[in-house]
């Protein structure tokens, strides 16, 4: 081809797709390895007012913007007539200030004509009420024309700008989390239901429904339940949303994949903790992982925010970005307290030390009206910085200059945890004692061991472990036939397993095993619970009502829940022992081992202090050669060690309250001040970024 019909190509090209910019320099070519971001609204501002805008967050050193999310009435006023300037110029503006775009599709805000024209697109709440316009996330995630219309719009934006050299990602959605529970959810749910079980009889039995006189004699016949309803049917419901939401995004994914380069990415935002859908599942159709990182009211807190990466980390087992965060505060809370000057920068520093490669603020600047007033933002309704936007911009300039150092690495953990919604779910359903929380005794393991690897993987119970050299599993109540055979083999190749109170008490159906806990691995164990007994609180408490526990991690009592377990293996040893309580716990096994061969399982029945943990974590580290990942540290400053690219980065945040030192095991280069340090003193929420030799 000649070079004139070269230019006369690109000419209509450009012409046809105004918004490929094809001269421009693709943000694609020389991606930071951190990037800091804002969720940017232009289609709620003059676009004479984005200029200002973009020059502000270029010297704050922003690097992306998220856009779109919420735009569709902007983008289609009309049914059929498309608004595509904007959106074109917004991105091209933002380009002009090296500022990438992360584009969302807009399907959590339908416009009002369309759940107008089509009511049917709307869900239904839980109480069996329409969702109206005028909030978001009224769509339905499983109507048919629904899925059509954020299909057309999905695939529109694609098109468009899918090859755009400034739009680095997608985001789907928002937030996925609002079930439909209507007749078009109920009928689904039942072929789900009928797909899976292939039979009544095999579905009856497998939920006991003769219990209460449940038994189905059509599948028409099955409920939704969500809270209180057979534990069979409670979990399918939950699986079948999991799939469903899967199938959501897969809607939208199929028609973004074909339109866009093999290095952009496609990701939804998740929120951390949330468990209304298993994540693991929704996750297979993505690229990367993201969450929304929001602390909401108080500080942050290391150990369940650190706990919340590290399980967005596990879904697909790679790097991910916090899509979200808060700048200083928020909206929703019942007291919206503000972080503290240098906190905001602090929890940036652990969101990457965990693993994270962004960190984008949730928003730039406030729309003058609207639900979220009042949230924290980077600039005041003025459009000029807040108080907090030299930190922010601070911190996007130690993002560029630690980035070399940190490109191409991520965290490694030579321990995990297991984390299972089904047996979240299965706990929450019927807690037994209403403080048994599944977040906290997650939590009640992680810290522990995070103080003594200072680095754990949080991963599902069917991920490959092999790399472990110990795995804890505090809560792990339902055990499919897959896990249990999973970790069975973890433990004859040598590994280390560890389970916490109330593990494999159930089966896949969410029935209990007819082998007592730990079901299928109560051979490997050579011990079995015996019973469990859920605890008083101790404001409730008569003396003898909480069991004092004791051995070799040392003297405690054992709140909220106590198992009573046994050995049956001469080789099973006990670590801790119940003292004097109620009569059936005295002098009974709390805790216990069994070395096979290279291999160990432990059990663990009773639920113990933080100290106690503590040693508890200090003797399965020990047993199983697991070492720190740098060495002590005093007490408040985290460690978060990152590798790979032939690199060993150390990033070290100090959450006590006073000035901390820390002596190095050797002299490393320290990243943000460029000296050579083997002693550093971190004042509060002090950081530094060390690179080992
Ligand atoms: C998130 C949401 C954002 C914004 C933010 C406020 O959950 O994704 O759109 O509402 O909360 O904190």
């Amino acid at each position: 081809m000649s070079s004139r019909s070269n230019k006369i190509l690109t000419l209509t090209l450009a012409a046809l797709l105004p918004s490929l910019a094809l001269s421009q320099k693709s943000q694609l070519d020389t991606p930071p390895a951190l990037y800091l971001g804002a969720a940017w609204y232009p289609e709620q501002w003059p676009e004479s007012r984005w200029d200002a805008d973009l020059t502000l967050m270029e010297q704050a050193h922003i690097r992306f913007a998220r856009i779109g999310e919420f735009a569709w009435s902007s983008m289609e006023p009309t049914e059929g007539t498309y608004d595509w300037t904007w959106l074109d110029h917004a991105i091209a503006a933002a380009a002009k200030h090296h500022i990438a775009i992360v584009l969302g599709t807009p399907s959590a805000t339908p416009p009002a004509w369309l759940t107008q024209k089509y009511p049917e697109t709307l869900r239904y709440e839980s109480d069996g009420k329409r969702a109206e316009h005028g909030d978001r996330q009224q769509g339905s995630f499983i109507s048919p024309k629904y899925r059509e219309l954020c299909r057309d719009i999905a695939e529109r934006m694609a098109k468009r700008y899918g090859h755009n050299p400034n739009v680095i990602g997608w985001q789907l959605d928002n937030e996925i989390s609002s079930e439909d529970y209507g007749p078009v959810a109920r009928t689904a749910f039942q072929g789900w239901v009928k797909d899976r079980y292939k039979t009544l009889d095999a579905l009856n039995a497998r939920w006991t429904t003769s219990y209460w006189s449940e038994a189905y004699t059509d599948w028409s016949q099955i409920p939704i339940q969500e809270k209180y309803g057979n534990p069979g049917l409670l979990l399918s419901w939950k699986r079948f949303v999991s799939d469903t939401w899967r199938a959501y995004d897969r809607n939208q994914i199929d028609v973004i994949r074909p339109n866009i380069p093999s290095n952009v990415w496609i990701t939804t935002n998740t929120m951390g903790w949330f468990d209304g859908y298993d994540h693991y599942t929704v996750s297979k159709d993505l690229d990367m992982s993201a969450w929304d990182d929001y602390v909401g009211r108080g500080h942050l807190n290391p150990a369940s925010n650190g706990f919340a990466h590290d399980l967005t980390r596990g879904f697909l087992r790679k790097n991910f970005w916090v899509m979200e965060t808060q700048p200083g505060f928020v909206n929703w809370q019942s007291d919206n307290t503000a972080l503290d000057k240098g906190e905001v920068r602090a929890m940036a520093w652990h969101a990457i030390g965990h693993g994270a490669d962004a960190v984008e603020y949730w928003q730039w600047r406030s729309a003058l009206n609207g639900q979220e007033e009042l949230h924290g933002t980077l600039v005041g309704s003025d459009g000029t910085p807040v108080p907090l936007y030299p930190e922010v911009a601070q911190l996007g300039a130690e993002f560029a200059k630690a980035g070399p150092a940190l490109a191409g690495t991520s965290p490694h953990s030579e321990v995990a945890i297991l984390q299972d919604y089904d047996s979240r779910w299965a706990i929450n359903w019927q807690r037994h004692n209403q403080a048994f929380d599944p977040q906290t005794q997650l939590v009640s393991y992680y810290k522990p061991l995070r103080e003594v690897a200072q680095s754990i993987d949080v991963v599902s119970d069917t991920a490959l472990l092999a790399s472990y050299k110990l795995v804890v599993a505090p809560g792990l109540a339902v055990l499919t036939d897959e896990a249990a055979s999973n970790l069975m083999q973890y433990v004859k190749n040598g590994g280390h397993l560890v389970l916490g109170q109330r593990s494999a008490m159930k089966d896949g159906d969410n029935s209990l095993q007819t082998k007592r806990a730990p079901g299928p691995l109560a051979d490997l164990l050579g011990g079995r619970v015996e019973q469990w007994y859920a605890i008083q609180s101790a404001d409730q408490a008569r003396p003898g009502d909480i069991p004092p526990v004791t051995g070799t991690w040392g003297t405690t009592t054992s709140k909220i829940w106590a198992e009573q377990l046994s050995t049956s293996s001469s080789d099973t040893e006990v670590l801790m022992r119940y003292g004097k309580s109620n009569g059936y716990l005295d002098g009974q096994p709390a805790a216990i081992t069994r070395k096979l061969g290279k291999g160990r399982i432990t059990y663990i029945g009773a639920w113990m202090d933080d100290a106690t943990l503590l040693n508890a974590a200090r003797w399965m580290a020990q047993i199983s050669g697991v070492t720190a990942a740098l060495g002590p540290v005093p007490e408040g400053v985290e460690v978060y060690p990152r590798e790979g690219a032939g690199k060993k980065v150390f990033i070290l945040v100090n959450f006590a309250t006073t000035p901390q030192s820390v002596t190095l095991p050797s002299a490393m280069q320290s990243i943000l001040d460029g000296k050579q340090v083997t002693t550093l003193s971190l004042d509060q929420y002090g950081v530094a970024i060390l690179q080992a030799k």
